[in-house]
């Protein structure tokens, strides 16, 4: 029985290729560990602020110290902070926005990310707080991103490997819609991404 934790960054609700890929891996999830339970944070839905000073200026204040509106500045990242470090799995949907990821994931990881919380500073440098999550990728790109022109510049997968490593969770798979829009391709893009589930 696992704790998940859907992340959806796309906007497309219904028509967008990675909700409904993170649907079928979630379902399989699902089979495999019975009376699990899913929690959806739809980011576009319910969009991060974008940082702003009261956040920076409370981030880096001492939580006995906070004023009344620095914890009211504070309730998005301390919720959702609280929702990742709850899960036992984490699904991360992200669809390819102009070789990066859409800008409402990019505002939840600035909210996620904070030092004696989810990160920690000592002397041999930083440590990821976040331990013993297993997380899924969902990627969804228009372009062939594993391969060809467009494979240099795909910033979304080493970017979210990157920040989620920072924070401990280095156990990370990835389910890959990619070609969706290149004709002779995509005709069996949604096949190879959903045997891309591999489990
Ligand atoms: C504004 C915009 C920018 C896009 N930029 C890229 C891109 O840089 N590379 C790419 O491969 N696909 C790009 N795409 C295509 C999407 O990644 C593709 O349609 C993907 O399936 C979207 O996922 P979704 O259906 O879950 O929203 C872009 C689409 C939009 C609407």
């Amino acid at each position: 029985m696992k704790k998940i934790l859907h992340i959806i960054s796309s906007p497309k609700g219904e028509a967008s290729r990675s909700i409904k890929l993170a649907g079928i891996l979630i379902d399989k999830l699902l089979a495999t560990y019975p009376g699990s339970t899913v929690k959806t944070i739809d980011l576009v839905k319910k969009e991060p602020e974008h940082l702003k000073m009261e956040q920076i200026a409370a981030f880096f204040t001492p939580a006995a110290q906070h004023s009344e509106q620095q914890k009211e500045a504070l309730l998005f990242s301390d919720e959702s902070i609280r929702e990742v470090l709850d899960a036992d799995i984490i699904v991360i949907g992200a669809p390819t926005y102009n070789f990066s990821i859409h800008s409402s994931l990019k505002a939840w990881i600035d909210h996620i990310v904070r030092a004696g919380l989810t990160f920690s500073y000592s002397e041999k440098g930083v440590a990821g707080l976040v331990q013993g999550k297993k997380v899924y990728l969902v990627l969804s790109s228009g372009l062939m991103v594993t391969e060809g022109p467009a494979k240099a510049p795909d910033f979304v997968e080493p970017y979210l490997r990157h920040m989620l490593a920072f924070l401990g969770m280095t156990d990370v798979s990835v389910v890959r819609l990619e070609g969706a829009d290149v004709p002779g391709v995509k005709e069996q893009a949604w096949d190879k991404a959903v045997s891309s589930i591999g489990f």
